[in-house]
């Protein structure tokens, strides 16, 4: 018996939801998604679950008429999200930029989520992204068999998208060559995506659009073009901007990762990730919390992703070998492993900043001790 593809693809379906090791948002939030559909009387724009404003709401948080609670998944600037949302109801398409950890890919995974109930019509974006990603593909032994055909076409996402009239998802856009980002110029201003090899096309229906994101670092990888770059909205997303509101984000996403990954919430938590945080903010900054010390900058980015895996990794460290409680040896280690990118440059500015700063500071004691073990 041969095995088709859609039965290997039927498989994911009988799936129990909570099974799977991550859960598109779409899912994770059903219940959230559900709620705002029930009491969102806005109007929506066509093929849209919800209007632009229970939209935003789903991505900021709020509590509904009903009393549901609807919990914030990004945590920013208020406009930020608002000016996504609604170019995303016109006919731009939306280019979140920022540097690396700013969220763009989990805001661009929850805004399909609650526009289209669908956020896996993705594009991964690399040096190697071929065309067929971004238009159709063949499949060779139909196209052989019968010759060209529509059953013999392999939409990609972005094809599917249109047809549906959903939001297309295409990752670190400035790494796709720049002849493959090209074909997006027609999708986007015509709405049409030509298929010569059948005299035929695809036209988008109301209800597409696409969310492209990208890193500030890696511009000039593949600078885009000024032709597909008119077509985008370019909202930049900040990093976070005080102490308190990265702890918060932190936090926030700590427990959404420990829950599903059966880890319990430990004493010493909040504490650990205020330290961790404070010295990413610190090194990033290149100078101290209290404006006084100025400090080296390391050649990693720091970002605030790397801030939530470290206090992660950290809480398993502390559940599996700790004594039950979170202690700063959890979380040096990670913090030691994303500074020093550069073992020799980082060493220095690492070493510079435990014995300059981390050891003058009252009750950093633990911490300074365990800094300077993992260091060694
Ligand atoms: N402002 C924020 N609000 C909520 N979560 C945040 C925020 N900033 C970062 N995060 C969290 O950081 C993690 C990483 O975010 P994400 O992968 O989306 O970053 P990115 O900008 O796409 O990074 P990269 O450029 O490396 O692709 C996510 O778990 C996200 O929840
Ligand atoms: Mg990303």
């Amino acid at each position: 018996m041969t095995t088709r593809t859609s039965e290997v693809l039927d498989k994911s379906e009988v799936l129990d939801k909570g099974e799977v090791l991550r859960e598109h948002a779409e899912d994770a939030f059903a219940a959230e998604l559900t709620a705002l559909a029930a009491q969102d009387d806005r109007p929506r724009p066509e093929r849209w679950a919800l209007s632009p404003w229970a939209v935003a709401t789903y991505l900021l948080g709020g509590e509904l008429p009903d009393g549901t609670v609807i919990t914030p998944k990004y945590i920013g600037p208020r406009r930020i999200v608002e000016v996504a949302v609604t170019t995303l109801a016109t006919d731009r398409a939306l280019l979140l930029l920022g540097v690396p950890g700013t969220a763009k890919t989990w805001v661009s995974e929850h805004l399909a989520a609650a526009i289209s109930g669908d956020s896996t019509l993705l594009v991964q974006g690399t040096a190697g992204t071929p065309e067929e990603a971004v238009r159709y593909g063949w499949n060779y032994a139909q196209l052989l068999a019968h010759g060209p055909s529509r059953d013999a076409l392999v939409p990609s996402p972005v094809m599917r998208a249109m047809a549906d009239g959903k939001i297309a998802r295409v990752e670190e856009l400035t790494r796709i060559p720049a002849d493959v980002q090209d074909s997006l110029i027609t999708i986007l201003s015509e709405k049409t995506l030509p298929i010569p090899e059948l005299g035929s096309e695809t036209q988008a229906v109301r209800g597409f659009n696409l969310i492209a994101t990208a890193n500030d670092r890696d511009r000039g990888v593949n600078e885009l073009s000024s032709a597909l770059r008119r077509r985008f909205n370019t909202v930049v997303l900040p990093l976070p901007g005080s102490l308190d509101e990265e702890v918060d984000i932190v936090t926030r996403r700590v427990n959404q990762l420990g829950r599903s990954l059966d880890l319990p919430e430990l004493p010493g938590g909040a504490e650990e990730i205020r330290r961790v945080v404070t010295v990413f903010r610190e090194l990033r900054d290149g100078i101290t919390t209290d404006g006084r010390t100025k400090v080296k900058t390391p050649s990693g980015t720091l970002s605030t992703a790397e801030a939530i895996s470290v206090v992660t990794n950290g809480l398993a460290l502390a559940t599996h070998f700790g004594d039950g409680m979170l202690r700063a040896g959890d979380v040096t280690t990670g913090i030691v492993g994303a500074v020093l990118r550069d073992p020799v440059a980082d060493q220095v500015v690492w070493r510079e900043y435990v014995e300059g700063v981390i050891r003058e500071r009252d009750g950093w004691k633990d911490f300074y001790r365990a800094a300077r073990e993992n260091s060694r």
